[in-house]
This record gives C-alpha cells, structure tokens and sequence, in this order.
C-alpha cells in the first residue's frame, strides 16, 4: 500500500473546512471508498501527490488537458498574459481570435459567447432556446450530464450516475416536469415524443455520451433527432463541451456530419483554464443581451488568461496530423486490452472515441445508460484501486470516461497498458 500520510491530514483538515473536503463531489472518491489523491504538481502525462508519490493521468482534468499538464508554450503565453492583466471585465482582443478558431472549426457557429464553465453554457443555450421557439419543454437523455443546473440536473450521469433516478433534491417539482429525460439511441421513443408533443423549446445531447462512459450516438439516431426537430422549430443543441476539440477538430458534430442549431462546448478550449462557450445561428444567438431580450452575462467571462491559453491550446491541435495520431495512439494501447478481454470471453466492453475510452466491467456492449444495470462497480473499484496502487490515475467513477492527451509517452502508454493487461489476465 502506497503510504499517503500527507493526503491524510489534509483531508482530514479539508473536511473540516469544505463539505467532503472538496470542491466537486467525484474528486472525493466516495465511489472508490478510499482517500482521494490530493495533487501538488503535474506536468505532461505525470500528476505528484502531496506525498510525492507519481501517478500517469488519464483523467486529465476531466479532459480538459489534451496538451497534458502545463505545456510550455500555453503556460508562456498564458504567463504573458497574466504580468499585463488577469481580468478586466472588459473586452480584449483575444476574444475574438479564440472566436475565430472556433467558428473556423464548427462552422454550425455563427456568434458564440465565452462563459467560464460547461453548465454556464448549457444553462443559458436552453434559457436562449425557451426565449427564441416560446416554448418551456427541454428533452435531454438519460445519463446525458450537461453540468449542474436545476433544469438539466434530471436523471443524469457524472457524479450522480449511480442513482437510479439520477437526480438532486433542491430543485422544484415544477421545474422537473419541464425536463424530459428519455433513453439516448432509442430512435422510436425520440421520435414519438417529439412528434407527440409541440410544448418542446430544444432537444439537447452529448453527441458521444462520456458521463456514462463513452457511448457515441447511432448516426441513425443523430439523424433522426436532426429532421425531427427541424420539423417542429425545436433548437437542436449538442453539448460538446467534452468531445468539442476531443474527438477532432471539428468535434462530434463533424464526425457524424450533422449540423446543429446550437453548440455548447468547454474544457479544451479553455487549455487548463476556465473557458466555455455557447453559439450557434446567428437568428438565435442575436436574442441575447445586449441584442435581444435574454439575458446573460459573467464578470470573468472571456477572461484573457483563459483566452490565451485557449488560442495556444487550439493553434496546437490545428496542426495536421494531430488527431489522427492521437487516436491512433489511443487504438495501439487499446487493442491487446480489447483482444485479451476477447481471447478470455470476459465480460468487459471497451468504447471509444477519440482520444476518449472506457472499460465498462460486467457488460458487453453499452449504447445507452439502461444497458449498465448490469455493470459490476465493484470490479471497477476494485480495478482502479490496483491501478492507483501502481501509480496510474483514472477517472475515478465507473460511469466516466478516460483520456490520454498528446503529452501522453510512448513508455507511460505501454506502463499503463502493462498493468491492464496483467489485471485481465489474473481474471
Ligand atoms: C458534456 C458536459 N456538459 C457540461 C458539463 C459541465 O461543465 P463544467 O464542469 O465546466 O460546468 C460537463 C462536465 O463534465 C460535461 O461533461
């Protein structure tokens, strides 16, 4: 056992100051039933722990470090940044060269506006879609987690996947009756819905589920979703604020081709720093304040450091050949897992997208959250715990999914996949 006896008086002290010693409920690996790592240090694929101990990261900020922990130049340009301002509450240029990488890449985006958080931008892309159609009703998916607001936190994933009726106290009945949560790939209930009902201001998905673990949409079910909507005027807004310059650079919505009316995205596109965004058509997007009447707005929004860290972040993976070779990085590592679990006939999925991939133990095939009643936590627990021992970090739920990021070397790839494969082979 990895001795931790500085992580164990900090948490102890935490707990004493903050609701489970953290600041988000999944970093507390109540899950995984042990002491949570609390982290000092990381560069590249490496995280150190307070104690000293080293962990490879495939969590990776919950995706959000696809360069990996503090890559030079984006800590450079974002130190700049930082001796001439951290926040001005003003606008400054680099909002719109971050802008404009964005709307180059996902031209679905006609204006978009910089918040600081996923759920900002989830938030306010359904407030805008109820101010645009008229209309209250929001369908979203089982599992599907699009942050915390009271109107999206219903029968989602994340840290509340475990519950069966995935959900929070706090938020008004009324407001619960406004969310219909429906199960994600299953076209004929969507599609019956949508044309039952002509209350629905938006219907919004994560394209590749990664709340859940990795599930990515049928493209019959995307395509479907796509005509139906436009049918009836219902704004049809993708979270990608995981797969959004993740899954390539032109997100999942380049990938299955299908053009949404609005985007939310996040993580990467801040580079390590607090950065989301929501956009989409401009008839849309001109609704918002100061041109419209739905209003929104942050004192950090856009906030430089972010920007600058964002448009080294993205200037990175614009360059050719990005992509593929981390994904095909990702499939190198992959395969011999996958092959072992076939050659042993265990029951193990292993889903993809990307850069992004799960292990879903105790089920064979995972294209909605109905099909993990049957997935084995305890396996998972037990899984990660022995990784953790050996010092690889995983995300540290069953339900979520794990990254690798370009900073990722060949050596940790094949330490990590080592310590997977002898785990199988044990079962
Ligand atoms: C798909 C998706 N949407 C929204 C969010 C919320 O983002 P944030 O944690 O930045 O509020 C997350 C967070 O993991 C997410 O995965």
């Amino acid at each position: 056992m990895r001795q931790r006896p500085q992580t164990e008086i900090l948490y102890r002290d935490s707990c004493a100051l903050m609701p489970g010693g953290v600041n988000s409920p999944v970093r507390s690996f109540k899950g995984m039933e042990m002491t949570p790592i609390i982290v000092r240090e990381g560069k590249g694929d490496t995280i150190c722990d307070v104690d000293g101990h080293r962990y490879i990261d495939f969590c990776q900020s919950w995706g959000a470090l696809i360069l990996g922990h503090s890559p030079d130049h984006v800590i450079i340009r974002a130190a700049e940044q930082l001796a001439r301002g951290s926040s001005f509450g003003i606008a400054t240029p680099y909002e719109k060269e971050l802008a404009e990488i964005i709307v180059r890449h996902l031209p679905s985006i006609e204006r978009l506006r910089f918040v600081s958080s996923g759920t900002e931008a989830t938030m306010t892309a359904i407030r805008l879609a109820r101010g645009f159609t008229g209309k209250s009703v929001i369908v979203k998916f089982n599992g599907h987690f699009h942050g915390h607001s009271d109107s999206l936190l219903i029968k989602a994933g994340s840290g509340v996947s475990h519950l069966p009726e995935a959900s929070s106290k706090g938020i008004p009945e009324e407001l619960v009756k406004l969310t219909a949560s429906l199960p994600f790939n299953d076209i004929q209930t969507a599609r019956s819905f949508i044309r039952s009902r002509d209350d629905i201001a938006a219907v919004l998905l994560e394209p590749v589920a990664g709340n859940i673990g990795v599930v990515p949409a049928k493209r019959e079910f995307l395509e479907m979703l796509r005509e139906e909507t436009a049918k009836k005027g219902i704004v049809l807004i993708f979270d990608e604020v995981i797969t959004g310059f993740r899954v390539g650079l032109n997100g999942a919505q380049g990938y299955y081709e299908i053009t949404p009316d609005m985007t939310c995205l996040g993580k990467v596109i801040g580079g390590g720093f607090p950065a989301a965004a929501f956009g989409g058509k401009k008839e849309i997007m001109d609704m918002i304040a100061p041109l419209g009447p739905v209003y929104q707005g942050g004192t950090l929004s856009g906030n430089p450091l972010a920007m600058c860290a964002g448009i080294e972040t993205l200037r990175t993976i614009e360059k050719s050949g990005f992509f593929s070779d981390l994904e095909q990085r990702l499939e190198e590592f992959l395969e011999p897992i996958r092959k072992t679990i076939e050659r042993k006939k265990l029951p193990i999925a292993v889903q993809s997208a990307g850069s992004m991939f799960t292990l879903f133990f105790g089920v064979h095939k995972v294209e909605s959250r109905e099909d993990l009643s049957a997935m084995d936590e305890e396996r998972f627990k037990h899984f990660f715990r022995h990784m953790f021992e050996r010092g690889v970090y995983l995300s540290p739920s069953a339900y979520e999914a794990h990254f690798i990021s370009s900073a990722h070397t060949d050596g940790n790839l094949q330490i990590a996949q080592s310590l997977i494969l002898d785990y199988l082979n044990k079962l």
